[in-house]
This record gives C-alpha cells, structure tokens and sequence, in this order.
C-alpha cells in the first residue's frame, strides 16, 4: 500500500499531487473476476468507469495507481469515447486505448469494454441526420448530448455494429479483456419515418394480418378499423387504443433487444467465449421488457442510483432482485454512485458508510461486481456536480475512504463469496405487460404498480429475508409460495403455468386487478382472475378506486385499504372468504375481499384490496408461515437487512445494519465472521458483516 502511494507520487504531475489517504484499513486488490458465458467467477470485480479519453495520458498511472490503492481489480472503458476511436468516418484510432488497457493491466486490472454507441460522433451527426432521434412531436435532436440516435436507423445500426466489429477485431481474444458492455442504458425510443416502417412491419409479425389485428384491439369502437399495417399511428401517449399502446412497448423491446444484439452478433462473431456480452440497465425502468433482453445476453449488469440520497433499504433490494430475475443468475452492479447523483432537484448525499453499505446490498442480493460511476470529476462536461472518488484536482474526495474500506472487505470476503448465489424460498411474479397495462390506463393515480409491488415485496423480504423475483413462465416449482401482485396481463399459456404449479402443491397469491386482460391490452371475456376464475371457484364482480379507506375485518386482523378495493363473489362451494369490507359506500358493505381455495395440494389466494402496511405484515406472516418459510436469521431488528447466499459448499450470510445505532446479531452456532465491523454479537450503524455459517449449525430454513 505505501509503496502504491509512493509509486503514485512520484508520477503525479501537473494535475495535481496525490496525498496519502486517512483510512487506516488497507485494501489489497482482490482477485479479478474472470467471466465466461455460463458464469461469473472465480473472485470479485471491484472498480469503476474510467474515461481515459478526458485525460491527459500522463496522469493515467496516478489514477490507476489510486484505484489499486482502493482495491480496485476492473475498469470500465471507452463507452462513449466513439469521436476518439473513429475520428472520421471510417478512420480507427486504437493506439490510444491500446495504451489505456496496457496501463490498467500493469496497475493489475482486468478491463470491461463499452462499445460507444450510446454517443455518436458529430461527424455523424452532421452528415447523416436521418441517424438523429426523432421524439413524438416530430421534433429532430441535436448533437451535444448523448441517445440522440434512432434506434431504427437502419444506417446507424450499420455504423454501431462496425464500430463494435472494429472493437471486438482488436480486442476480442485480447485475455485482459473480460467482456463487453453494449451501449449504456438504452432508450429512449423515436418517431421517425425508419420508425414507422418498422412498426408496421413489427405488427405483421405479430399479427399475421390485419384482421387479426382489428379483432384483438376491437377497433370497431369509434371507427378505428386499419385496412394496412402502415395506417397504424405510432404513438406512445395520447388518446391511442390501449392495444396500440401496449403493442408500442412490445415493439420498443423488440426494436431495443435488436439493436442490442446486432451488436452482440458483431462481437460474438469475432470474440472469445470466455468474454461475456451484457448491456447495463436502469432502475424499475419501463422501456422495454428486460426479461426479453436478457434472454440472449450473458449476464444482468444495471446501475444503481439513490437519487434522493435517502435509501429504501426494501424497495432498493427488490430492484436488485428484480435484476437477478433477469437471467436467475448472479449479476454486475455496473455503475452505483459515490455518495450522490447530480440530476434531480435536491442532490443529497448518501450518509457517511452508506455507500458501502449499498455495495453489500448488492452483493448480498447477488451482485459479483461493484463498480463506480464517477472516478473524477470530469472538469467540464453536462456531470461536473455528480459524486466522484477523485475531485478536478485529482485527489481523493472524503467518499475514497470509505470504498477503500469496501475493498479490505472485498478482499477478506471474495474467496468466500466466490461460488455463491443468493437463495430465497419466496418468488414474487414481476410482469412488464402488467405494469404498462396499468401504468397506461391507472383508473386511480395512486395505483402505481411498482409501489404496489413493494407493498406485497416489503413485509415478505423482511419476513423470510430472501425473496427472488422472476418472470410469469418462470420455474416456480421450488417455491412453496409464490406472489402475483397486479399480475394484471395473464395470457392462456400463462395461467396453465400457474395452474400446474398451484396443483404440484404451491401457494399462488395474486394481487388486486389480477387476471384481468389478455397481452393485446384486451379485456378477458370472463370476470377477473380470468383464465384463473375457475381455479380460484371465485371471480371480481367489481372494482373501486378509492378516494378515503375502506375498513376490513378478516382472518389477519383489522385492515384498511386505501387506493383500491374489489368484491370478490365464490362460484365454487370450497371457497373460504377470508376477508370482508366493512361498511363504506354501500357496494363494498360486508362483501368479500380476499378468497382462497385448496386445490390438491396447493393452494390459491386473490387478495382484492390494497392493504395497509401493518395488515400486509401480518398477511405476508401468515402466508409465511403457512408454507413453513422461516426467516434466516431470526430476531434481528427492522433496520438490518439479512442475505443469504450460499454454494460451493458453503453458506453465508450478508448482514447490514441499515440502521443508525447499533444492533445485536442473534447468530447460531458455529457462525464465524470472515470481514466486516462484528463485535462480538453488536453491529455498529452502517456497519456489515459476512458471516460463514456452519451448515450444521446455521438455522433450518
Ligand atoms: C447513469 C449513466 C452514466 C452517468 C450516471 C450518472 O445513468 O449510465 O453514464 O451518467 O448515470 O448518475
């Protein structure tokens, strides 16, 4: 470590002179994770973005010398760097990243490549703007920004599979290259003409002809009858058929996972297996359906940002979740933030130790990789306020420490965690036909699906402190319990899923507006859950938006609901009524809110109502308790957050105080911490600690 100090120092330059950093742990790089198709690992990547483009080369070794201090083994390179790497049209220049990856293997990383298409050159621009990105209104972008591209451009399509082609030719059996980033965040999507072509040809595919069409969006309601796919408007908003709308986020997904994989091909064609292919994602982001793109890539990365500087330690750990659904697999923290973003209204800053203990979040929910966004401030550019480890000056910001701190932890805990998986006894059903449907047609404001879905995934994650999320044509047959909330788009095939697991002997719960429509956006024929109605024995016979709450009595106690009440009316004679609305507006009074029914030996519930928290705590309790789902690590308080993840014979806990004054850890027998701030049994605030269970010893589950 000093001697990383002194080397740094001596070649610090004009730029500025870096001083010894205060943190009095010392964090050895830890091993480099090595990636392949089918897996990630051995080891843990720990690092950050790098734009060496912005810098001069002089100063490189400083900063790589820094990130080795912080116990950095990854960068992520060139996203973004296109008007360096082709100049002109058709003119190359590697010798620069040539010299950028040679720097970075010498101070021990391995490197992540970013193919830059997410910021075409103005070269681009200016010659080709039938490129440009075209928004609703028909307005052209700019240059001087980035996404400003179509994503239908047939042309750009051709200029960013060369490029990535260009990339991958050199690069692609290069061994300190350990895989590629495709693009950075796609979206947003465009209206130009290339556009509108495509859309028709989009849903001819998915349609076949236009009566089929016509029939699945009954466009005989106010004359909207098409005679050809291309009279078919391509809209996103407005007073559009709720088919259409539906149908332009398919065609999103199906234009992104494209996009995205012309890329991938390129590479692919060129590139060793071993280095993996993944593009990284946004938080809850809707644009198009991320199970779809993940299908053919070979790993989840996504970027995680607390943009109030205030976490929901619940609802951050279901995004988390929600990403390993993806691929049902370990996934990349591509890009989180050191201490704060720099573009919503009020910037704050996470707290002293919360950005550490965001890293152990992901981890524990299933991350192999942490890396930051930003390493320095750039000194001009649209994110001068954005956090950073190093100011302009180039020396370190107070944040360095603490991901310093991060990486004496890293390195303690990496050859454990190596081999690992989160486990979970509990899956929530997240479905993006389910949100759109909802989000495109709320009936009341308030009912926005994704804190619906937090509202079911809150008191379950507390409770059973491991909760996987998965797609609707998932393998749900491992979970005894299995929630559904707003599970409002259900198709046949999908409900014949559900069906088979609920007979196999699972517990479905679904949520209010569940089973509601088919993936046209169309109403079922028959009353909710739809094509679930006869497992159920009970159907909706009508929903409430909700102004003021709504008292409920039932097997869980006194309830409220607020936002949302449907009654629920049994058709077969096995069903029990577990729950009834109190007197209200007169149509509520005394009916049914939630049912279920035994079938075999599973069972399915519909829970009509959107509860209060404290009645969804004691539902998901007795839910819990119902399919034998015990927490983890009992007895632990509100404020700390417990992972589990376990393989290669080994079992570890993740635990993280998110809490601001100290908690007492309850462990088994034989419970060993191998990094983090234990003290005996008291966990400090912010403090984490990995803990190795003996599997004798650690708690059934
Ligand atoms: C991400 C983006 C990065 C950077 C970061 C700032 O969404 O991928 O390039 O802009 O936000 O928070």
């Amino acid at each position: 470590m000093k001697l990383l100090i002194a080397t740094a120092m001596s070649a610090s330059i004009a730029l500025g002179t870096v001083p010894a950093t205060t943190a009095a742990t010392t964090a050895a790089p830890v091993a480099p994770t090595v990636a392949t198709t089918a897996q990630v690992g051995p080891g843990f990547a720990f690092g950050t973005a790098w734009y060496p483009e912005q810098w001069p080369e002089a100063r490189w070794d400083v900063d790589l010398a820094l990130m080795k201090a912080a116990g950095f083994n990854t960068v992520r390179i060139a996203e973004f760097a296109w008007s360096r790497m082709e100049p002109a049209e058709g003119q190359f220049d590697f010798a620069w990243l040539d010299r950028a990856i040679a720097a970075a293997t010498k101070a021990g990383m391995v490197v992540v490549l970013g193919t830059p298409t997410a910021a075409p050159p103005a070269w681009m621009s200016q010659r080709y703007p039938d490129i440009l990105r075209v928004d609703e209104e028909g307005r052209r972008a700019e240059h001087g920004g980035r996404r400003h591209f179509s994503f239908a451009s047939a042309r750009y399509r051709g200029f960013a599979t060369r490029i990535a082609t260009e990339m991958a030719r050199r690069y692609g059996r290069d061994p300190r290259v350990i895989g590629w980033q495709i693009d950075n965040e796609v979206g947003p999507p465009s209206f130009d003409n290339e556009a509108k072509v495509r859309w028709a040809a989009f849903l001819q595919r998915r349609y076949g002809t236009i009566a089929v069409l016509n029939d699945r969006w009954s466009t005989q309601y106010w004359s909207q009858h098409y005679d050809t796919f291309d009279q078919v408007p391509l809209r996103q908003t407005g007073q559009q058929n709720p088919g259409l709308l539906l149908d332009f986020k398919h065609f999103q997904t199906d234009t992104w996972v494209d996009y995205v994989q012309a890329q991938a091909g390129a590479i692919r064609a060129v590139a060793d297996k071993r280095q993996f292919v993944t593009t990284n994602t946004m938080f809850w982001n809707a644009g198009f359906d991320h199970f779809a793109m993940h299908r053919d890539l070979d790993l989840a990365a996504w970027d995680n940002y607390i943009p109030d500087g205030r976490p929901d330690w619940v609802a951050n750990g279901a995004n988390h979740d929600l990403v390993r659904g993806y691929k049902q697999r370990n996934f990349w923290l591509m890009e989180t933030q050191p201490a704060r973003v720099d573009w919503v209204p009020l910037n704050r800053s996470l707290d002293a130790g919360q950005t550490r203990e965001l890293a152990w979040q992901a981890i524990g929910h299933g991350a192999d990789a942490v890396l930051y966004w930003a390493w320095r401030s750039a000194l001009n550019g649209q994110e001068q306020y954005h956090g950073a480890l190093l100011g302009p000056d180039g020396q370190p910001f107070p944040i360095y420490d603490e991901v310093r701190r991060l990486g004496a932890d890293l390195s303690a805990a990496a050859p454990a965690l190596t081999g690992t998986a989160p486990v979970a006894k509990v899956a929530m059903i997240y479905s993006y036909d389910s949100r759109w449907a909802i989000d495109l047609q709320r009936h009341s404001r308030d009912f926005d699906p994704i804190k619906q879905f937090v509202a079911w995934y809150r008191p379950l994650r507390i409770a059973s402190q491991g909760v996987h999320v998965l797609p609707v044509d998932a393998d749900l047959a491992v979970y005894p319990l299995v929630v559904a909330p707003a599970l409002n788009v259900l198709t046949r095939p999908e409900a014949d899923r559900l069906t088979a697991y609920v007979r196999g002997g699972g517990h479905l719960v679904l949520g209010p507006r569940s089973g509601m429509k088919d993936d046209a956006n169309a109403l079922w024929p028959q009353r909710q859950p739809g094509p679930l109605a006869g497992l159920l024995g009970a159907t909706v016979d009508q929903y409430y938006a909700l102004d003021a709450a709504v008292p409920i009595n039932g097997t869980y106690g006194d309830a409220t609901a607020t936002i949302w009440a449907e009654t629920l009316k049994p058709t077969a004679p096995d069903v029990a009524v577990i729950a009834r609305y109190g007197p209200s507006n007169g149509w509520l009074d005394g009916r049914p809110a939630a049912v279920t029914r035994r079938v075999g030996k599973g069972r399915i519930t519909y829970v009509g109502a959107w509860l209060d928290p404290a009645a969804m705590t004691r539902l998901a309790d007795g839910l819990l308790r119902q399919a034998a789902v015990a927490p983890i690590l009992p007895g632990v308080g509100p404020d700390v957050e417990v992972a589990e993840r376990r393989g290669a014979g080994r079992r570890l806990l993740v635990v993280i105080n998110h809490g601001v004054v100290p908690a007492t850890l309850p462990l088994p027998v034989g419970a060993r911490a191998i990094a983090g701030d234990l003290a005996g049994t008291t966990l400090p605030a912010h403090g984490i600690a990995v803990v190795a269970l003996d599997q004798a010893g650690a708690t059934k589950r």
